[in-house]
């Protein structure tokens, strides 16, 4: 694993998309697996600022998101979609046709079926993802099975939780999703982990501080990939107990 260990979390950001920009200059026609979530937020303006300026063009990047909420219209304000459309879709030059984010409502089980073609179709070539207080990664929960290919993902209490303070209302939380397998993620040819904030601390040690692959910690399998970045903040270094 390549760790990266940067002064805060908006130098995250700005190396997360510096490598995802590097990508799509040496391949144009890159397929991007790209995350939502509060961190993963933080890349997507330095991916708008470079198309802005002339320095990166999406025209013939492809897209693809590692989960959405069951339950939630594309156009709902929360959903994954939507999240997608307004901090990067509508902003660069991208044909929106070449964007895949799951659907959340109607037929699910056509739509995990679909969501598994799409996955098929072509390889990812960089992966970005953030990290759950559990460790999950896309939905990813910890449990005692852990699954290869697309799925619907029940989520976790703690999960719920973390994702409150998107909705009005805890019971508002969707209690599943459908969610890109552990195996999709590690197919992807490049994967980019950030993480930020003490919340994540636990999860992130068994990541960066031992060699287990934990089940009960999905983010660890990741150890497993040829060719991964983490990077985190030195605030969240120094609560782990990393030095490098
Ligand atoms: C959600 C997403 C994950 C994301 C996680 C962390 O659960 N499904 O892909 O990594 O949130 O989000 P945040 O960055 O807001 O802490």
């Amino acid at each position: 694993m390549n760790i990266i260990v940067t002064k805060n979390f908006e130098q995250t950001c700005e190396r997360a998309a510096c490598m995802i920009a590097d990508v799509i200059r040496q391949k144009p026609d890159a397929r991007l697996g790209l995350a939502t979530g509060s961190t993963a937020q933080g890349v997507y303006p330095h991916l708008v600022k470079a198309n802005r300026v002339g320095k990166l063009n999406f025209s013939r990047v492809s897209t693809i998101n590692l989960d959405e909420y069951v339950g939630l219209a594309p156009d709902h304000p929360q959903s994954y979609r939507r999240f997608m459309d307004e901090n990067l879709f509508d902003q660069v030059n991208i044909d929106k046709s070449n964007t895949m984010v799951a659907k959340g409502t109607g037929d699910i089980e056509e739509n995990v079926r679909a969501f598994r073609e799409a996955l098929a179709e072509k390889p990812i070539d960089v992966q970005l993802l953030g990290i759950g207080v559990d460790g999950h990664v896309g939905f990813n929960e910890p449990g005692e099975v852990l699954y290869d290919g697309a799925h619907v993902a029940e989520l976790d209490e703690s999960t719920i939780d973390a994702n409150a303070r998107f909705f009005a209302t805890r019971d508002g939380v969707p209690t599943r999703a459908l969610s890109m397998g552990m195996g999709d993620i590690l197919r992807a040819k490049k994967l980019i982990l950030l993480a930020t904030g003490e919340s994540k601390a636990a999860a992130m040690k068994g990541l960066l501080l031992n060699e287990e692959l934990d089940v009960q910690n999905p983010a660890t399998l990741v150890k497993m990939h040829p060719d991964v970045t983490v990077i985190i903040d030195r605030a969240l270094a120094e609560d782990i107990g990393y030095c490098g």
